[in-house]
């Protein structure tokens, strides 16, 4: 029979040091994962579906309200009616800025597009905002 106490000695010193030596590693390769991959998260992309924007309350009639970070702009034209769009004027790329007098205004260089169906009313842009689809549950709206 060998001594449990003269085997393991040795053995836990050696735990120990490769504990230590793994604590340097990960040190490093923390340092070293910042700079790698990750090209698919650099480009900013649309908002995942199912993300909750607002309450219906929070939109006006006739006018609509706007959300940067998911660049979209959710409008209801008629009580109970909601669509929503791109956020992105499609002049030049800019956030649209305001909803108002039942257009989505771009401030950038003055392109205005109907809440209704986003359609150029005025300006430069020489395309409608495109569609995004919403999903109304209750008195929530959320991206579908
Ligand atoms: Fe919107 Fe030019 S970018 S009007």
């Amino acid at each position: 029979m060998t001594d449990p106490l003269t085997s393991h000695s040795p053995r836990r010193r050696t735990v120990l040091a490769t504990g230590a030596m793994g604590a340097l590693l990960l040190g490093c390769s923390k340092y070293g994962d910042e700079n790698g991959g990750g090209d698919a998260e650099e480009t900013p992309s649309a908002a995942p579906a199912g993300k909750k924007l607002t309450k219906t309350g929070d939109v006006p009639v006739g006018g609509g309200k706007i959300f940067k970070d998911e660049k979209v702009v959710v409008t209801q034209p008629e009580k109970g009616d909601f669509k929503a769009f791109s956020a992105v004027c499609t002049h030049r790329g800019c956030i649209v800025a305001k909803v108002s007098d039942g257009t989505i205004d771009c401030k950038c260089h003055g392109s205005k597009f109907r809440v209704a169906d986003g359609s150029v009313a005025d300006g430069p842009a020489p395309k409608p905002l495109p569609a995004r689809q919403i999903k109304v549950t209750g008195d929530s709206i959320s991206l579908a």
